[in-house]
């Protein structure tokens, strides 16, 4: 089990273990994931022994789906996806979180996951039967139905920098409940680590100025590992 938010593999539990006041009711297993994968399933626990093979396979098709989705997004937002963009994407930093939620006895004392955003252009999560994310909806918490073997897709700060403000990063929670646990695979997708990311420069114009500082994953850890990060924190230290 590590605390550190840097290690790209680690077990852990509640949301950042270190900063926590009081912990949630999580547990998770936290793989770290790249196009090629080869590069980092070594690095992923060799038991149970099946465990590579199967989180390569999901993590191939699942990546596979986000670049179709995301270029779906860009084209909506009339940002050709060039090819130099297209080769970042393909070669884009993942980040598979598997989260359990044991049955809780007094599930009104705490939460799953306190109410935060994703660090990624978009989430692919996978749940199972048992309901728990919910999302802020004009000033509201609703709950997401679970919809066997279907994704919920999430919108992370990245694409709202990325847009420019016109995609905004959704904030979302999860309860817990006294009589079940509950599984969720959560995939974070976005570009390369080292790449720095900013509003695209085909949003910007003198009516559309520029809202958001460029950021990299380096400056999200740092700010990670020094405060509790939950809401919309780091991305509204990006604000301009
Ligand atoms: C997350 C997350 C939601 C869920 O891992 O960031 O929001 O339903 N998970 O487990
Ligand atoms: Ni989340």
């Amino acid at each position: 089990m590590s605390a550190d938010v840097r290690a790209p593999v680690r077990y852990g539990t509640s949301f950042n273990q270190a900063k926590d006041a009081v912990l949630f009711w999580r547990d998770f297993l936290k793989l770290a994931s790249c196009q090629p994968l080869h590069a980092v399933v070594g690095s992923w626990p060799d038991e149970p022994a099946d465990l590579r093979e199967v989180a390569a396979r999901y993590a191939m098709a699942n990546h596979q789906l986000f670049k179709e989705l995301i270029e779906a997004a860009l084209e909506a937002l009339g940002i050709p996806c060039r090819r130099g963009l297209l080769r970042e994407l393909a070669a884009g930093y993942s980040q598979i979180m598997l989260n359990c939620y044991p049955a809780c006895p007094q599930p009104d004392l705490t939460l799953g996951l306190p109410p935060h955003s994703d660090y990624c252009l978009l989430t692919l999560l996978l749940q199972d039967h048992v309901e728990g994310l919910q999302i802020m909806h004009h000033g509201r918490w609703l709950t997401v139905d679970p919809v066997p073997g279907s994704f919920v897709v999430n919108v992370g700060d990245h694409l709202e920098i990325y847009s420019n403000g016109r995609y905004k990063s959704k904030l979302h929670r999860v309860r817990v409940n006294s009589t079940r646990p509950r599984i969720s695979v959560a995939s974070f997708h976005s570009v390369p680590v080292e790449r720095v990311i900013g509003p695209a420069t085909e949003l910007i114009d003198e009516r559309n100025p520029r809202r958001y500082m460029d950021t990299d994953y380096a400056t999200f850890l740092a700010f990670l590992a020094s405060t509790e990060g939950k809401h919309k924190s780091f991305l509204q230290s990006r604000k301009l």
